[in-house]
């Protein structure tokens, strides 16, 4: 289904990440597996989609450093000889109410979300070959306004805001742009951030009546980067489970 084409997926040693990188691979693509620190998490990653049948390389790079992240699609291009998948993946949050955010935090969740995603953006702005797919891991967060999620979920918003003028701009290159939103998903993230009691009141909320799985979210990154979906572009498709 995506024989011949090459993605790069940031942040995918692990979490939801790790399960779009898998995806891609056993769909037939050649996948660049990015990670910050664990290398023998990416290198596990790189052998699940070989096992699989398919073609993986890891590679360092820290996404929030321009010139490590200008390194790392250079590298992609050299390795395989082009790029036509862009998953713009990693991201970090915080739920703190506004009034307690402090400026660290803030310039953490705007460097990991927004100026990493705009510059992974503008990679692939100038990298995608034609007929390319561009995705961006937002969260529901960007849309349901809930109690300590104001600078995490405005992080995510300014995500989806570039996806879809950037949908409009490369739409004449028949490249689409699309972001996925999450909504709990079941990662390490997610169990250092929230204790289980709150993931049990999150289920309880959630219309189809449990936390997400990365596979869940794997599935729709999948479709998005496929000819299926070819009609498809600057949208930001809700995957909460029906929380909205
Ligand atoms: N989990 C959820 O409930 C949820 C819900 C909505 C949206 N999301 C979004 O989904 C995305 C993935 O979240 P996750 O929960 O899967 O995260 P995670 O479990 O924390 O996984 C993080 C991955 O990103 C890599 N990484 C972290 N910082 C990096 C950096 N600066 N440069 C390069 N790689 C980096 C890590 O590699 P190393 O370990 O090697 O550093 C690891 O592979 C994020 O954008 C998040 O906001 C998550």
């Amino acid at each position: 289904m995506l024989d011949g084409k090459i993605a790069i997926v940031t942040g995918s040693s692990r979490g939801i990440g790790r399960a779009i990188a898998e995806r891609l691979g056993a769909n037939g693509a050649s996948v660049i597996v990015n990670y910050r620190s664990e290398r023998d998490a990416a290198e596990q990653v790189v052998a699940r989609i070989e096992a699989s049948g398919g073609r993986a390389v890891a590679m360092r790079a820290d996404v929030t450093d321009a010139d490590e992240l200008r390194g790392l699609f250079d590298a992609a291009e050299r390795h395989y000889g082009g790029l036509d998948i862009v998953v713009s993946n990693v991201g970090v949050a915080r739920f703190v109410p506004l009034a307690e955010f402090t400026d660290e935090d803030y310039e953490l969740i705007f460097s990991t979300n927004t100026r990493a995603t705009f510059r992974t953006l503008r990679e692939a702005a100038t990298r995608v070959r034609d007929n390319g797919r561009i995705v961006v891991i937002s969260s529901v967060a960007a849309a349901t306004h809930r109690p300590g999620s104001a600078v995490y979920g405005a992080s995510k918003a300014a995500g989806d805001a570039l996806m879809r003028v950037l949908a409009k701009e490369l739409g004449p290159r028949g490249i689409t742009a699309n972001s996925v939103l999450p909504g709990a998903i079941r990662t390490d993230a997610l169990i250092e951030l929230r204790p289980a009691a709150v993931l049990e009141e999150i289920a309880a909320r959630t219309p189809l009546g449990r936390i997400g799985e990365p596979d869940d979210i794997a599935d729709i990154v999948a479709f998005l980067a496929s000819d299926a979906a070819r009609w498809v572009t600057g949208q930001a498709v809700h995957a909460g489970g029906g929380m909205f």
